[in-house]
């Protein structure tokens, strides 16, 4: 991959948090297209695993973000393709947004239902052999046994501890599960945090950060990149501070 997209490197990346879906809707084709073509180096997106198929979407029900109804986990994977998901896109399939996004950014999969570290670490094995790098992936989960899974079916895959609340122990944490990251929600972090997060060798990304004030907050604590609904926020303010305004 190219070096642009290795986190390891990257100073400050702003990440694509469900696409750009502060302007079409999340977890879409349309919505990862939109943050790629923002300038987003990275995009992170939600998986839940119905009929041993990895699908892109948030919510653990159909209601908020589609025209179905029900629990996403109890129906069956041709109902589920057969929804609007916004802008008459279907809800996409993990593989379609891997080969959809082809290279041209870095894809952080957020866990978000049961059962799905195994068929992630599986279907990036697939990639792998058609020319991925790991490194262009990043896998993250408020389910910490599930990335304690990811890390011993593939410890060559980077890891992010999600936590939205309470951040207590969460370096100890990050570091039990040889995470790559911590990955926290914005009223935890402070710059005394980010501190003794780099110092215990961790990357920090936060999320959700929308508000100009915030962004820049965020820019002068120091942490490794944001999740924005909003990339072109982030971006801009990204070139001013590059050019010295
Ligand atoms: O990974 C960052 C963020 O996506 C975590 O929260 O609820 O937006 O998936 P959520
Ligand atoms: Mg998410």
């Amino acid at each position: 991959m190219s070096s642009t997209f290795d986190l390891q490197s990257i100073p400050f990346v702003c990440i694509g948090h469900r696409g750009a879906c502060g302007y079409e809707p999340e977890n879409t084709l349309s919505s990862f297209e939109c943050a790629i073509a923002m300038g987003c180096d990275w995009i992170e997106l939600d998986v839940y695993q119905v009929e041993g198929e990895l699908l892109v979407i948030h919510d653990d029900t159909l209601n908020r973000t589609t025209n179905g109804r029900g629990e996403v986990v109890q129906q069956t994977l041709a109902y589920l393709r057969s929804l609007d998901a916004g802008k008459g896109q279907q809800i996409p399939k993990l593989t379609e947004v891997v080969r959809a996004v082809d290279h041209r950014a870095g894809i952080n999969i957020e866990l978000k239902g049961e059962h799905t570290a195994s068929p992630v670490v599986d279907l990036l094995h697939q990639f792998e052999a058609s020319g991925w790098d790991p490194a262009e992936f990043l896998i993250s989960s408020f389910d910490h046994v599930q990335l304690a899974q990811v890390g011993q079916l593939e410890p060559r895959l980077r890891t992010g501890a999600l936590f939205s609340r309470d951040a207590e122990n969460c370096i100890a944490k990050a570091i039990d599960l040889r995470a790559f990251s911590l990955n926290l929600g914005l009223r935890l972090v402070d710059a005394d945090l980010v501190q003794r997060i780099h110092a215990a060798g961790l990357k920090v990304y936060v999320f959700t950060v929308n508000h100009t004030a915030d962004i820049s907050r965020m820019m002068a604590d120091q942490v490794d990149g944001v999740f924005t609904n909003f990339p072109d926020r982030v971006l801009e303010m990204q070139k001013e501070i590059q050019n010295g305004r």
